[in-house]
């Protein structure tokens, strides 16, 4: 036969996650043809299910793009042939040593190699790993494990559930994914800093006064509560997906774009930061409102969240890296359920010209508006934008505000594919560039743990904010002990 195959399982099938966001990915990589030409994908899980069951399950949720829409349901139904359900325990060898059985029989004498993708709480990640890479790891080939967050509560469970898996596995074989890595202007990051002349000569404490890194959801947990209670938002949020867009930001020219040679910059950022102090924390919770006719339940309305919870749905915080390029400069984060917008967004404020001819006052008004700004805008709507100062036009002299704009759904054509299409694909071919390191997990722990624990251990009350508002005015106080205020994600387009 000869050649190598891969196979995928999905470990927690019928969860959430597997169905929104897994299957449809592989779909949508097999649609373009990237996936191996011998390729399998398996469903696990314990409920019991038929390879048919699982395929209509499947097939609920797959969906073409727009520039997809050739023989989609033609691909629809030769990726679905390729799906299989195996029903399991997490923790039991037996059931892996049966997948085993049946994943051999696909691979027909291939080379096999396994990725398994852990869609599952993370009570049940040891069990699983165990179990899988006794019994069903590839005896020839690769297998690799993509294990998804919360890895741990703080550096304690953290280092922990690392221990544990590193029992069964080696390094290379974890995939911690942060799906934030995989979202297209996250990617872009590196290219705009370190293939543009004109950007990184400013990318320091001596042009830039602050940098702001804003996610926020209109929606809140509807049904998650009682994963979120669990967690709250630092830990959703913060420590993951915004610090790990805070190191690709603030990085060291890496040697190479190797995996190791970015990550090796990565650390170093989280690791040169500043422990967060409770002083530079506020927290929120989103309380009910009712609004035009329409009422929007409180987080501890959800039936899923304990009475009484003080768990953050909201936070802002004040970060610091005490390195050489960005001694002093503030880097403010914040994140949100249930806010007035959907949006993530990096902000990037510059500092006054000195000694700006254009800063004197003419008949009391000040003729330049604003301080430079530059703001990528992770979703939605993807965009790169930079706020300048421009004449407008005209004998007179007045200047405003104005934009030098990269919308991409102008300036490119098709959708951009989803986060963990990439992701998939990145574990498949085994690149790691995208994927947490166990010391860049331990260096982010090692930031948040004291004050989640002071925050825990003294009971703080998070501030209530009515849902669907902007969120509590703490936020703005924390801004203004540093001088900042936070761009306003409401009126730019
Ligand atoms: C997840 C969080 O990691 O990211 C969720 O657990 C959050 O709470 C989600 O809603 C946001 O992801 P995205 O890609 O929809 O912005």
């Amino acid at each position: 036969q000869g050649g190598a195959t891969v196979s995928i399982t999905v470990v927690g099938a019928s969860g959430d996650l597997a169905k929104k966001k897994i299957f449809p990915a592989l779909f949508a990589l097999f649609y373009e043809d990237c996936l191996p030409e011998h390729f399998t994908v398996f469903g696990y899980a314990r409920s019991k299910m038929s390879d048919e069951e699982l395929r209509n399950m499947i097939s609920l949720t797959l969906t073409c793009r727009i520039d997809q829409r050739e023989n989609c349901s033609d691909k629809m139904e030769k990726f679905l042939k390729r799906c299989f359900y195996h029903s399991g325990q997490y923790n039991s060898e037996e059931g892996f040593s049966e997948l085993d059985r049946k994943l051999k029989e696909k691979e027909s004498g291939k080379v096999p190699n396994r990725l398994f993708y852990l869609s599952i709480p993370p009570n049940l990640f040891v069990d699983v790993v165990r179990s899988a890479s006794r019994t069903a790891s590839s005896q020839d080939g690769w297998t690799r494990f993509i294990v998804e967050k919360p890895f741990g509560r703080d550096s304690e469970s953290s280092g922990e559930l690392t221990r544990s898996l590193k029992k069964y596995l080696a390094e290379e074989q974890i995939f911690r994914i942060d799906h934030y890595l995989g979202k297209e202007l996250v990617e872009n990051l590196s290219v705009l800093r370190f293939s543009n002349l004109v950007f990184e000569p400013l990318w320091s404490r001596n042009y830039i006064r602050n940098v702001q890194l804003i996610f926020s959801e209109d929606f809140g947990t509807e049904g998650r509560g009682g994963y979120f209670d669990n967690y709250g938002i630092i830990r959703d949020i913060m420590q993951n997906h915004l610090l790990q867009i805070l190191a690709l930001f603030a990085m060291e020219t890496p040697v190479s774009l190797d995996a190791e040679d970015i990550r090796n910059e990565k650390v170093k950022v989280l690791r040169s930061m500043r422990k967060l102090r409770l002083e530079d924390v506020v927290v929120g919770q989103y309380k009910g409102h009712a609004k035009g006719g329409k009422t929007y339940p409180a987080y501890v309305d959800d039936p899923t969240v304990p009475a009484g919870s003080l768990t953050p749905t909201f936070a802002a915080a004040a970060l610091f890296i005490d390195n050489a390029r960005w001694d002093g400069v503030p880097f403010l984060m914040k994140a949100g359920k249930a806010l007035h917008t959907r949006r993530a967004e990096i902000r990037v404020q510059f500092r006054r010209v000195p000694g700006n001819l254009y800063r004197r006052r003419s008949s009391g008004t000040e003729l330049d508006k604003a301080a430079n700004e530059l703001v990528l805008r992770v979703q939605p709507d993807e965009a790169i934008y930079l706020k300048i100062n421009n004449k407008v036009p005209g004998l007179g002299m007045r200047l405003d505000s104005s934009e030098l704009n990269l919308l991409y759904s102008e300036r490119y054509r098709g959708e951009i594919p989803d986060a963990y299409e990439r992701l998939l694909l990145d574990a498949i071919e085994g690149e790691r560039r995208l994927f947490i390191r166990s010391d860049e997990l331990d260096a982010a722990w090692a930031i948040f743990t004291p004050v989640l624990r002071e925050l825990e251990g003294r009971r703080v009350a998070p501030e209530l904010y009515p849902y669907g508002s902007r969120g509590p005015v703490g936020a703005h106080y924390l801004a203004a002990n540093y001088n900042v205020r936070w761009g306003d994600i409401s009126s730019d387009t």
